[in-house]
């Protein structure tokens, strides 16, 4: 079992480079299923759920290569294998090879798919669109059968504007006959990025970025070269550890457009933020003002931040409140910022944190991947050895951290750890 190990209350500076972004690649990698000559996607960051979709796109016969971030998948042996166990179950967007498979086979098998707890988090949208589009979609022991004689364009509204949904109904409607329009369709810029990769494969799609997306189907799509955009999540990240613990850093391979909200939100704090063309620097910053957040759909500010940011909440004078209106249950790294001296209380969908506190070293647990991002930023703030445990979580979406933040002056390193008696582990598929 590996853990992190921080020896924290050291102030961090220097330059951190962001990687590709994790919840593009794992739409990008299925995405390249629907082409009939090798697609080759560069920039991919190397985490667990980009080596886990090389595996599963093996499995279904691709010929797969990965290495410095370069991934060439050779599409044109697959079959429409089914996939009803194993390595679907690790990752939430394993249900991104429903869209694929059905788009290139018209046929998928895919069990349900695995990935962070953070509250309900149905598919219920993706069915609906697939169905709309006049696939048959049924679940069978725990795995979705799909299956459609030919799929058609069709109007689709989505009654919450969901991330997997958009992309997954895109997936599917790029082969469909005729138009698909997706309304109230989500507009995060992962959406842009693998509608991109599906237009230089020979798609034709419209208003990607916007509510509303119109897509064309065609009647084959063909390889050809993507590079990946930047990990706002990861930029955004190591933007609060900056402003929480840093002397001054630098943040490389950013896009700040995609980051307005957590810009707007630590200057609101009275944290500096000085925005480059593909950078961004955080100088030291020498005290914080409480402020509220409240998470949306982008543009608004991301769910994925709110776990971290709250660590910043407790370094800030006074009362500070985050409400997370898309994932109600992500809370659970609060009783551990607690364990580490943290003051603060769930109620509801809502977090309220109070500070400024100083942090405690403590043995904790990252009960899901943001939670994990958090608790390392808490680690690096407290005085004494944390131990982070459940750290696999982590490595889903964050390639290489101990290695970078050892490069701004971190003290943290990887070891494996003994179980600790009484305390419980999560499964592997989280
Ligand atoms: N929802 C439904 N029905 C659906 C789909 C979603 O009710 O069919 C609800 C969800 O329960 C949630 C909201 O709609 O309340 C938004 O969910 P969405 O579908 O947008 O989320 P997702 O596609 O499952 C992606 C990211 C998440 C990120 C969310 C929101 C991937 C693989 N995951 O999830 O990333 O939190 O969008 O931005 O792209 C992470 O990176 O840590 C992470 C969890």
């Amino acid at each position: 079992m590996d853990v992190y190990k921080i020896r924290g209350g050291k102030r961090l500076s220097g330059t951190i480079k962001v990687n590709g972004a994790k919840n593009s690649a794992v739409a990008l990698i299925p995405a390249s299923i629907l082409a009939s000559s090798p697609v080759q996607i560069d920039g991919l960051p190397e985490i667990s759920d980009v080596w886990t979709l090389k595996s599963i796109l093996e499995e279904i016969g691709g010929q797969v290569t990965f290495k410095d971030g370069t991934m060439e998948i050779d599409p044109s042996q697959m079959t429409d294998m089914p996939l009803p166990n194993g390595n679907v179950k690790k990752l939430r967007a394993s249900y991104y090879m429903m869209g694929a498979m059905l788009g290139r086979f018209k046929h998928a098998v895919i069990g349900m798919p695995g990935g962070c707890f953070l509250g309900p988090r149905p598919i219920d949208q993706h069915i609906k669109g697939f169905e709309a589009l006049g696939a048959t979609v049924t679940n069978e022991h725990g795995a979705i059968y799909l299956r459609a004689d030919e799929l058609r364009g069709a109007k689709i509204y989505l009654d919450v504007a969901s991330v997997g949904a958009t992309i997954n109904i895109m997936l599917a409607a790029v082969r469909a006959k005729g138009q698909t329009v997706i309304e109230n369709a989500a507009k995060e810029p992962e959406i842009i990025d693998v509608a991109t990769l599906l237009t230089n494969m020979g798609a034709k799609i419209k208003g990607a970025g916007t509510s509303v997306i119109r897509i064309d189907g065609v009647d084959e799509l063909h390889g050809t070269r993507h590079t990946i955009i930047p990990d706002r999540i990861e930029a955004g990240t190591f933007m609060i550890m900056a402003a929480a613990i840093g002397d001054g850093i630098k943040i490389d391979n950013v896009i700040p457009f995609h980051l307005e909200a957590l810009i707007a939100k630590l200057r609101e704090m009275g944290v500096e933020v000085e925005e480059g063309e593909e950078s961004i620097f955080i100088p030291r910053a020498e005290s914080l003002r409480s402020v509220d957040v409240k998470t949306l759909v982008y543009p608004g500010f991301p769910t994925d931040l709110q776990q971290p940011f709250s660590v910043l909440m407790t370094q800030a004078e006074g009362a500070s409140i985050v409400t997370d209106t898309v994932y109600s249950a992500r809370f659970k790294h609060i009783d551990e910022l607690r364990r580490m001296n943290a003051e603060g209380r769930v109620e509801g969908q809502m977090a309220v944190l109070f500070g400024p506190t100083p942090l405690n070293a403590a043995n904790v647990k990252a009960s899901d991947l943001r939670a994990g991002a958090a608790l390392v930023i808490a680690g690096l703030l407290a005085e004494g050895e944390t131990e982070v445990r459940d750290i696999y979580h982590v490595e889903r979406g964050y390639s290489n951290l101990t290695d970078k933040l050892q490069g701004l002056g971190a003290d943290i390193r990887k070891e494996t750890a003994e179980p600790v008696p009484g305390m419980k582990f999560n499964s592997r598929n989280g």
